[in-house]
This record gives C-alpha cells, structure tokens and sequence, in this order.
C-alpha cells in the first residue's frame, strides 16, 4: 500500500468509528437492487425484460420492465409505485403478479422503482457484484466521495477535492466501466488526489465497487 492510500483509510476508518461519516446515505438503487433479486427475478428475470426461471409457467407473461415502449417504461413514478405495491391494476388483474404492498413498506417499493429505472436508463450494466463492493466503498471511498456519492466526503472538504458527483445518472452514463475500472485501479495521474487501488483491492473487488458506485445513481 502506498502512503497516503495507507493514512487515508486509517483516517476514513477513524471518522467512521466517530461517527462523522454521514449515515444517511442515499442507499435506494442499491436496496431497490437487492429486493429486486429477492423478490422479482423469479419471473421477472434479473434483467428486468420478463425472462425469469418461473416466467414460462404463468398464464399471463410476466411483463418486460425495461422495454422503451412497455407501459412500465412509460409510466410515471407514481404509477409504477402504485403497480407495484397493487394498488394500481395492471393488464386483466388476473395474473400472478403480488401485490407488493402487502409486504412492503413504501420505502422499500420507492427503491424498486428507483431500480426498474436504472434497468431502463442506465447504459451500462454492473461490471461485478455490488454486495462486495458496498463495504469496500465505504470504508476506502466514503472519506473523499462521500457515503452517499455526491463527491462530499470529509476528506474533500479539508483537502479542497472536487470528485463528480456519483449520485449524477447523467454524468455516469458519459462513462464506460472500462474507464471506472481503470482510474479505480491506476489513479489519476499527476496531483490528482484519487489514489489507484490496484495494490489494496483485488479485480473483483474493483469490478464490485464500479458496480456499488452505479448503484449511488438516482435514475
Ligand atoms: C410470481 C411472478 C411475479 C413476481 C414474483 C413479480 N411479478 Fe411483477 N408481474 C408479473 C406478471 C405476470 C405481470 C404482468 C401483469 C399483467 O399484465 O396483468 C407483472 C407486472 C409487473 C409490473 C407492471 C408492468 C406493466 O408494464 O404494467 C410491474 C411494475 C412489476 N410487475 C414489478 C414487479 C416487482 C418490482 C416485483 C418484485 C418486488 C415483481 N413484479 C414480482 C409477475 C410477477
Ligand atoms: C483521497 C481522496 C479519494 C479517495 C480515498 C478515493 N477517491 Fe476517487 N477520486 C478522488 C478525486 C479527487 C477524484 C477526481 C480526480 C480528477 O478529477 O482528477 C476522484 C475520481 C474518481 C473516479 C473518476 C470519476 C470522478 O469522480 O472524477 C472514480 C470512478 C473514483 N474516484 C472512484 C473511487 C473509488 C471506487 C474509491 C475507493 C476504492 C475512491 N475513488 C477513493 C478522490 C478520492
């Protein structure tokens, strides 16, 4: 480990035993992700389009979730909300599809829908597994990127640093994980306070945190 990759995380560590370290992430892709490979890929499949392992034995389709001119593509929040949580009908209102509602909070269904946009909009698919790299980010990223992605870390204050703000779906659509992956394990040269994490993390858990960082996006 390099130097200031070694007191970094020794000082991210520190500000989190503390507590300083905002708790109140934005965490709604990233749980919306998790629910979703519980409780919908079953039919829904994991890419959204309505291919899971049950899906052929249903009388009715399960619907394509991210096709551009299905009706959940062309919903509104609140609507798609309200499909899920089944207090909105959908098709005939005979098909298997659970109404949600029944055993979800609201909040738990506001980050399903934040993640049904994230299969609709985002341009790049997740290049590993996010569950490995959400503690890997906060406890090595945080400090500079913030707990939440917005590039409002406590290191960046202190250290005058200006990251993107990861929470931006926009901006992170502009990037390829091939680009992710490469300044995650080189750095950024020169000055440039992003340290490469090619000596701490392994590619897995490179390609983990690219995932996690996709997932801070609100879509
Ligand atoms: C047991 C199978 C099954 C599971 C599990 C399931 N669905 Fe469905 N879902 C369906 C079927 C079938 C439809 C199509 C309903 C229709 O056309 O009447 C559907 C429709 C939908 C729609 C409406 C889409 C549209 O275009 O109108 C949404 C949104 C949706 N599901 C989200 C979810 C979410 C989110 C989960 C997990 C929390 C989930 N579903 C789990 C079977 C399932
Ligand atoms: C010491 C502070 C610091 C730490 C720790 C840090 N970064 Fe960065 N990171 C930065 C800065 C500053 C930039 C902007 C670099 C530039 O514009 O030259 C950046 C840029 C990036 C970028 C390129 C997109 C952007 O925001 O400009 C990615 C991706 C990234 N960091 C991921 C990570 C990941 C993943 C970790 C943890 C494994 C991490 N960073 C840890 C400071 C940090």
């Amino acid at each position: 480990m390099n130097r200031i990759v070694t007191r970094v995380v020794k000082f991210a560590a520190l500000l989190s035993l503390l507590g300083l370290i905002s708790l109140s992430a934005h965490a709604g892709t990233y749980e919306g992700y998790t629910l979703f490979n519980q409780s919908c890929f079953l039919c829904h499949g994991t890419d959204g389009k309505g291919n899971g392992p049950l899906a052929k034995k249903l009388d009715v389709a399960p619907a394509d979730l991210t096709n551009g001119n299905g009706s959940a593509a062309e919903s509104t929040d609140q609507r798609l909300f309200g499909l899920i949580q089944g207090t909105v009908r959908h098709g005939a209102g005979t098909s298997a599809m659970p109404q949600w509602g029944l055993a979800m909070p609201g909040n738990q269904i506001k980050s399903l829908v934040s993640y049904i946009r994230f299969l609709q909009r985002s341009k790049h698919s997740l290049p590993g597994d996010p569950e490995i790299g959400k503690s890997i980010y906060e406890d090595n990223c945080a400090a500079c990127h913030g707990r939440s992605g917005k590039g409002d870390g406590p290191l960046a204050e202190v250290l005058g640093l200006k990251p993107k703000d990861h929470t931006d779906s926009g901006e992170m659509n502009k990037h390829p994980n091939s680009q992710f992956i490469q300044v995650v394990s080189h750095g950024t040269p020169g000055k440039s306070m992003m340290p490469g994490w090619k000596d701490v993390l392994s590619q897995e858990e490179i390609e983990g945190v690219v995932s996690y960082m996709r997932l801070l996006s609100n879509y």
